[in-house]
């Protein structure tokens, strides 16, 4: 008790230095969820979804300047921090990256926020629920609660805490950061992750990593292990893969899969020998209904490995056929150094073409958001140049940049008014 009075009183204390400081200097700028375009270094580790005309864009953490009298000042407290607010972006007018408005709508009391976390959305109910994830610097024990944010549909929405619907399972369940998530219609998975007293109570300081696969009932708000204990890695964890769940296509005699990226293969105690990095040429899909596993192999340009914390979208183009988009990542056999390169994997030839580069150098912890009427952009948002870097502004613009997955340009603005539906480009069209 007595400890936590001193340490109150230090807090008080410095509040009143740092209210002083800002006096003499007359002129101090507050750390903000949203920065001043010029003010703003990094975003990264956030999640980020589309909901009818707005992205959100939730959690992970934000570098930036603040303005003193001697002019902008980098880390004055530390390097990076939580973001506490959810952001939306208007997606029905026309904007470009360097001026885009980003709106920050603060979190309640109780709703943390989380880097590195899984979101799954729910278009039924305009909504997108936030699980896992851990508290930046391990400030805090992450906990074992899902929240859901709702959106109003002009940009703004309210956090909840959702209540399972099978509470003892629920409390068997682990709490991870970096896990594979993917969502269909109604259920939402993650697969695998890193558990660590940042994620959960209880845990030690190490962190372990977590084999299997939940799922969550989007309706019935019922968790499940798998649907029966499935995960298509058996018992070892997959640390830092993407998930993506591909609709049902006339391909795929009409069926929906998902299909899991990169990441590393984790078989035990964490340490990084017990690690294999998953290659892009054997890849593994599973029927979400069935729960049966394949394995296919891809051909093409195949993009390097390891590679974990990359973002990865999808496209249904207007042929029938599927594309995913994959960006950056890190490689844990160079010391974590980011890839700066882009890929297209096009289904079902599941053929690999290797993309122009990303315009604003290397990245890992960025999310990629399919967005447009026609759904042929892809979003890029944030992303670090190496771990733990968070000095040095981003080259792209507010952390943003735009990906035209039909002429294969990066963008720099993003126009509301082009509804052109995607449609495979040119290179792709032609392996066919
Ligand atoms: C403080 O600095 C900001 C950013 O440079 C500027 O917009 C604002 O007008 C300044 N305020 C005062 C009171 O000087
Ligand atoms: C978010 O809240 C935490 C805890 O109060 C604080 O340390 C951090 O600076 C805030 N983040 C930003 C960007 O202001
Ligand atoms: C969100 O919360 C506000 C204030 O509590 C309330 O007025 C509003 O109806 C809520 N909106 C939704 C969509 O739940
Ligand atoms: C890819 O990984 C599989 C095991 O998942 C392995 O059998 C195969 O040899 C690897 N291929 C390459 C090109 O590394």
């Amino acid at each position: 008790m007595l400890v936590r009075q001193l340490v109150f009183g230090v807090i008080v204390l410095l509040t009143r230095t740092a209210a002083q400081d800002g006096n003499s200097q007359n002129n101090v700028s507050k750390l903000q969820d949203v920065p001043e375009p010029g003010l703003f270094l990094r975003r990264s580790l956030a999640k980020a979804t589309l909901i009818g005309n707005y992205l959100y864009i939730d959690g992970g953490e934000i570098s930036q300047n603040e303005m003193t009298e001697a002019g902008p000042v980098f880390n004055r407290g530390r390097p990076s921090n939580p973001v506490n607010s959810t952001i939306s972006i208007d997606m029905s007018v026309t904007w470009s990256t360097a001026s885009v408005k980003m709106r920050a709508i603060p979190k309640p009391p109780g709703i943390p926020s989380k880097s590195h976390g899984h979101i799954w959305t729910d278009l039924n109910e305009n909504a997108f629920y936030s699980w896992g994830g851990f508290r930046a610097y391990a400030d805090e024990t992450g906990e074992k609660t899902l929240y859901k944010f709702t959106a109003d549909g002009q940009g703004g929405g309210n956090w909840s805490v959702e209540v399972a619907n099978n509470p003892e399972f629920f409390q068997t369940l682990r709490v991870v950061d970096q896990g594979a998530f993917a969502n269909t219609d109604t259920t939402a998975y993650v697969l695998g992750g890193w558990s660590s007293k940042a994620t959960e109570a209880g845990v030690g300081n190490q962190g372990e990593p977590i084999p299997g696969m939940i799922s969550f009932d989007m309706k019935s708000k019922e968790f499940r292990a798998g649907t029966t204990g499935f995960s298509p890695y058996g018992t070892a964890a997959v640390l830092g893969a993407s998930m993506q769940h591909v609709p049902g296509f006339a391909a795929n005699g009409g069926k929906g899969f998902m299909l899991v990226l990169g990441g590393m293969l984790d078989r035990s105690t964490g340490a990084n020998e017990d690690r294999v990095p998953l290659n892009m040429s054997n890849l593994v899909l599973f029927d979400a209904v069935t729960m049966e596993r394949y394995e296919q192999t891809a051909t093409g340009e195949i993009p390097p490995t390891p590679r974990k914390g990359f973002c990865s979208a999808g496209f249904q183009n207007k042929e029938g056929g599927y594309e995913i988009f994959i960006s950056g990542g890190q490689n844990d056999n160079r010391g974590g150094s980011r890839y700066g390169d882009a890929y297209v994997l096009s289904l079902p030839g599941f053929v690999w073409s290797k993309l122009p580069d990303q315009p604003a150098g290397p990245r890992a912890g960025h999310t990629c958001v399919p967005v447009g009427v026609g759904k042929r952009k892809v979003i890029s948002i944030g992303g670090a140049r190496a771990a733990g870097t968070w000095q040095g502004s981003d080259p792209a613009a507010q952390g943003l940049m735009l990906f035209d997955m039909t002429t294969w340009e990066w963008n720099r603005d993003y126009d509301a008014l082009d509804e052109r539906p995607y449609e495979a480009a040119t290179k792709i069209k032609e392996w066919y």
